[in-house]
């Protein structure tokens, strides 16, 4: 082992790394015994690396240079689980986590679980001593998402429940919620009575007419201020030494995000 670098910083049998030759060319794997790695740029023997360094630098059979990258939240994200529903992009979950005050120790409420792209991405903020409660209808959906969770080992700071959210949520005294289901509406009480007092949520919602539908009802509902909406926009910049531009293909539109703090419900009517 090289002095300086823990145990972590080196590749052994179960770990997991990041093959790394160009951004088309970027696998997540684990090392397993007898295993490869394959490329139209050439093989590598995932015995080989065991013990390397992560940040080493390998040639392929066809002697071609790959790096040995340590996976990070993102490359588990992007290449790690698996995918049975849309996911809130990491452009998005990147603002969610600002607009939400996400931080170690918060319990969250997550209604809309289905692939738990989402999840992962809370429960890796809030842990070691906070914990996320997750809502879903399908069951199927449930399964894969626990299965994403397991890979991870995030698995311990969260709880999923196959049940629908429009029934109620079983917390109360939750810091922060988001909601990713088609209609949001019909949870605002569910939500309204989970929250803390002035306790933020976030409403993905893929349309417009959802935007304007959800308005509405916050506003008939009352339990709730600060209302605002957004949409996060990622053009990437394609970096070469001749030509440094944006991309010409990405990814246009994911969903908006809506804002409201749960506050006390006054009755409109005059005393
Ligand atoms: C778009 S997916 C959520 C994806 C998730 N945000 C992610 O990033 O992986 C929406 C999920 O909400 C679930 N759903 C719809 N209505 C629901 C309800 N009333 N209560 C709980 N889950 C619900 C659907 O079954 C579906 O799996």
């Amino acid at each position: 082992m090289t002095p300086g670098l823990s145990k972590n910083d080196i590749i052994e049998y179960n770990g997991s790394v990041v093959i790394y030759i160009d951004r088309r060319r970027r696998r997540l794997l684990r090392i397993h015994r007898g295993g490869t790695f394959s490329s139209d740029r050439g093989n590598l023997k995932l015995d080989d690396l065991v013990g390397l360094n992560y940040g080493s630098k390998v040639k392929t059979s066809l002697n071609i240079d790959a790096w040995l990258l340590k996976p990070l939240l993102i490359d588990y994200l992007e290449l790690g689980i698996r995918r049975v529903t849309q996911v809130i992009y990491p452009k998005d979950l990147g603002l969610i986590l600002v607009l939400l005050g996400i931080a170690p120790g918060l319990r969250i409420l997550e209604i809309g679980v289905g692939t738990g792209n989402t999840t992962i991405v809370l429960a890796n903020s809030i842990r070691p001593d906070g914990h996320v409660y997750g809502y879903e209808i399908r069951e199927e959906f449930l399964r894969v998402a626990q299965t994403n969770l397991e890979a991870l080992k995030l698995n311990q700071y969260v709880t999923l429940k196959l049940k629908d959210a429009r029934e109620g949520i079983d917390e109360t005294d939750i810091d922060a919620a988001v909601v990713d289901i088609p209609d949001p509406w019909n949870v605002l009480d569910s939500l309204h009575n989970a929250l803390k007092w002035s306790a933020p949520a976030v409403f993905f919602l893929p349309t417009m007419n959802q935007i304007l539908k959800l308005f509405e009802a916050v506003n008939r509902h009352r339990g709730f201020t600060d209302i605002r909406c957004c949409e996060v926009f990622l053009r990437e910049i394609e970096l070469s030494s001749e030509s440094v531009k944006p991309s010409t293909t990405m990814v246009g539109h994911t969903g908006y995000i809506m804002y409201a703090r749960k506050v006390f419900k006054y009755s409109n009517a005059k005393a």
